[in-house]
């Protein structure tokens, strides 16, 4: 891991060693949620697109470890609605927080904003590209419902195209010798750089166009995402492929016992609500993980655990 540049802007710079150790400490806030190890730590949560989880988990995990919390949920309200550039809103809230965490539609704005901020930046999402802490919570429900990372059968289901979250799963599962399984349309297949990426680091994936019980009958986690009506410039070929792939719940009779549905929410249609009820359904104590895993997040970028 950098320790001089503490921003966490993808999981690229991340070793095993480094993802485990960050899901140690992970477990370590979900035994004792409540510190006081922020005190007198301000951190900024600048969130140009929507969220609910991501930013209200971090901004629960601040105020649980006893810092404060600025922050805006709708940049429409501030100056950047009067063309103040991202560089120039970096820099001054930068003058007030000790970490900054941004959400943005512009792929590598993170980055970006890591290279003229003087306090470290978390990647909250940007565009289609990447959300690493998404991902941590995501490998932290893998390691607590499997009991392991390594070799597992991951089925990534939906949109593969703009869904940041599994390109950063890919990113992070390198080193753990997964199989995935990409099932999606054809206009939302998974990138071809992902893809080569894959090739380039080993990592075995199928990719199939069919989702039914004899497809997923070898998943041991079945990764749902919503198909995103925001990235889409035509809205005719979102409407052709939104209802796609609905995951019901007598698609599960025949699958492994230790088989869980994530899903990084918010879910539209995908998953019937009949199957919040199995006990294979995962999604919203994945949520929860996500509270534990992000208060790791801002205690290791501001270099206090
Ligand atoms: N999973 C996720 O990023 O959810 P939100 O968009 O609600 O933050």
């Amino acid at each position: 891991m950098d320790q001089d540049n503490r921003s966490l802007i993808s999981l690229e710079g991340l070793g095993r060693e480094d993802i485990l150790s960050l899901l140690e400490k992970a477990a370590g806030f979900e035994a004792q949620p409540n510190r006081k190890i922020l005190d007198g730590k301000v951190v900024a949560t600048l969130f140009f697109e929507p969220s609910t989880r991501t930013r209200l988990s971090f901004e629960t995990a601040v105020n649980r470890l006893g810092g404060r919390v600025i922050g805006f949920s709708d940049a429409a309200t501030t100056s950047s609605s009067k063309g103040e550039t991202l560089k120039d809103t970096i820099m001054m809230v930068s003058n007030y927080a000790d970490l900054i965490i941004m959400r943005h539609f512009l792929e590598g704005a993170a980055k970006y904003a890591s290279e003229v901020s003087p306090v470290p930046i978390i990647n909250a999402g940007d565009g289609a590209n990447q959300h690493p802490s998404q991902t941590m919570l995501d490998l932290y429900s893998m390691l607590k419902t499997q009991g392991r990372l390594d070799d597992l059968n991951i089925y990534l289901v939906g949109d593969l195209k703009y869904g940041r979250t599994v390109h950063s799963m890919l990113t992070a599962m390198r080193f753990f010798n997964p199989t995935f399984h990409f099932i999606s349309p054809e206009e939302l297949k998974m990138p071809s750089e992902y893809k080569e990426f894959c090739r380039i680091n080993g990592i075995r994936f199928q990719e199939h166009s069919e989702f039914n019980e004899d497809v997923i009958a070898d998943a041991d986690i079945l990764y749902m995402t919503r198909v995103q009506r925001e990235r889409f410039t035509d809205l005719m070929e979102y409407e052709r492929v939104k209802d796609m792939y609905i995951l019901k719940n007598d698609m599960l009779r025949s699958t492994r016992p230790n088989l869980r549905i994530l899903h990084p929410l918010p879910r539209v249609n995908e998953i019937a609500q009949d199957v919040d009820s199995n006990p294979k359904a995962y999604y919203f104590q994945q949520a929860k993980n996500g509270l534990y895993v992000r208060e790791a997040l801002i205690c290791n970028a501001l270099n206090l655990i």
